[in-house]
């Protein structure tokens, strides 16, 4: 069995990336073309958790998280680098939408929910963790209780009834040996039928818990969140475990009760003391869209819940302490990230404490012709690999060929030059438009016996070119 972790080594593991920034960027850039700036100063962050894990207690104390603000209009890439960035990172890391939160007392989320998620985040990468390490013990017990089911002997099955009327302890030597020859060899037998796999697509029965909860959701969405959180655990706890039967397969029933097991096994003490650690000194916060809640000026109508959410934000931002069910969690090395198009608001006008919370600015660059023919092509996964492998599917080939992505790319350009910049959100609308036909005819043009259609530039400029040049008309269409 694997040697137990101490807490600090487990938050060692989790909570840092032992990347360099620039293999960080390098991940990065599998996904996100350009935007070197934002790219750069996320890969320093991470960087700078790496640092402050190895400096002395003291200091690291007071070495404070510098929190980055990205700012570029509509779809460039912020959120994209959010998302990809959730992939990368080992420590516990929550995006969230800053429109969804509302002043305490108003109909939405409270702020201090964010730092809920977080540690929930937390529990469950050091729970992943722990649930590793006793693995191999969880798998014996389990194989232990597969056999029970198996082979039922109803002279060794620890049922709490038998315990008590059975005559206890000096009843139970004899039992043993008076069974041994026979049904040890039975359930022995069954061991290595198990062992061997031969038994794993065997349907038995399992009695599972029942996992219903009626509770969730009453509370949800008020600022009641994390007292129906804890009332909600309260309950269930008071309440007879329920179970019932299910049929499931060897293989099945396996997984279920290795997951038991782990979990009779992991300590849940140790494991919220650990994530609470491992969210307060590795966590991430991603707050999208914060320039939806920065208002200038006025303090009327709904404005006055945005400046709310500032405030509300701003504690938390700075450094402050967040009860959760598992213990109260402070917020000061958490790192922030927050984003925002600023197209009428201006980081100016957020509320000056807030202004101050975020030192780093980065701006994201509008995309250009050339941005946009890799962003078509280059990133793992990218729009013109997702189009052709949908295609695929109904047994259709298709091929971009020459300029055609040329064309589409300088398209979305000055569609966006000559409407609205909505940076590479275009080429969706532009790649649907252009291959409407083909998609709705693909399973057609299979059975026709025509398996593959090839894409150039005369047939984009045939799908696109006049709604592409026709403003009043690509407002609407693209
Ligand atoms: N630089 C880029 N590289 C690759 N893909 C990009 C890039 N910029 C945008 N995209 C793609 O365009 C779409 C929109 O991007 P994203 O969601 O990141 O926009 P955003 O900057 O968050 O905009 P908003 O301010 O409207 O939230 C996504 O599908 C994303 O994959
Ligand atoms: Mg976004």
């Amino acid at each position: 069995m694997a040697r137990k972790k101490s807490e600090k080594e487990v938050i060692q593991e989790l909570g840092v990336n032992e990347q360099t920034p620039r293999e960080i960027v390098e991940e990065l850039n599998k996904y996100i073309v350009g935007q070197d700036d934002a790219k750069k100063s996320v890969a320093i962050a991470l960087r700078n958790r790496w640092r402050s894990r190895k400096l002395a207690d003291d200091i690291r104390d007071d070495v404070i998280p510098k929190n980055i603000l990205m700012i570029g209009s509509t779809g460039v890439g912020k959120t994209e680098i959010a998302r990809r960035l959730a992939k990368l990172v080992k420590a516990p890391f929550v995006k969230v939408e800053a429109t969804k939160f509302t002043e305490v007392g108003y109909v939405g989320r409270d702020v201090e929910s964010i730092i809920r998620d977080l540690m929930q985040i937390a529990v469950r990468m050091v729970r992943r963790q722990k649930t590793d390490e006793v693995k191999e013990k969880a798998a014996e017990n389990a194989t232990e209780r597969l056999l029970d089911i198996l082979v039922p002997e109803p002279k060794r099955t620890q049922n709490p009834l038998s315990k008590l009327f059975g005559g206890g302890n000096d009843h139970e030597p004899v039992e043993e040996k008076a069974e041994e020859p026979a049904d040890n060899a039975g359930r022995e037998f069954i061991r290595k039928r198990l062992a061997s796999g031969k038994m794993e697509d065997q349907v038995i029965d399992l009695e599972v818990a029942d996992h219903a909860k009626p509770m969730v959701g009453m509370f949800s969405g008020s600022s009641l969140e994390s007292m129906g959180d804890n009332l909600q655990d309260m309950i269930s706890s008071v309440m007879p475990k329920r179970t019932r039967k299910r049929k499931v397969t060897v293989a099945v029933a396996r997984k279920i009760l290795e997951q038991e097991e782990a979990e009779k096994l992991i300590d849940m003490e140790e494991v919220a003391e650990t994530a609470v650690q491992l969210a307060e000194r590795s966590g991430i916060v991603f707050f999208d869209e914060i320039d939806k809640v920065a208002v200038k000026g006025s303090s009327s109508g709904p404005d006055v819940s945005r400046e709310g959410v500032q405030r509300d934000i701003l504690p938390i931002v700075e450094g402050s302490t967040v009860m959760t069910k598992y213990g109260p969690v402070k917020t000061d090395h958490i790192l922030f990230i927050a984003a925002g198009a600023f197209h009428t608001a201006k980081p100016s006008d957020l509320i000056p404490e807030l202004q101050g919370r975020f030192p780093i600015r980065v701006e994201l660059k509008s995309l250009q012709k050339e941005d946009f023919e890799k962003i078509l092509t280059e990133p793992q996964n990218a729009l013109i690999k997702q189009y052709k492998e949908l295609l695929k599917t109904e047994g259709l080939d298709i091929d971009f060929e020459g300029e055609a992505i040329g064309r589409i790319a300088e398209m979305a350009f000055d569609v966006n030059e000559q409407s609205e910049d909505i940076g590479a959100r275009r080429l969706h609308t532009l790649l649907e438009k252009l291959l409407e036909d083909i998609s709705f005819d693909a399973p057609d043009m299979v059975k026709e016996g025509k398996t593959s259609v090839s894409i150039n530039a005369a047939y984009v400029d045939e799908r696109l070119k006049e709604i592409a040049k026709n403003r009043d008309l690509s407002q609407f269409i693209l």
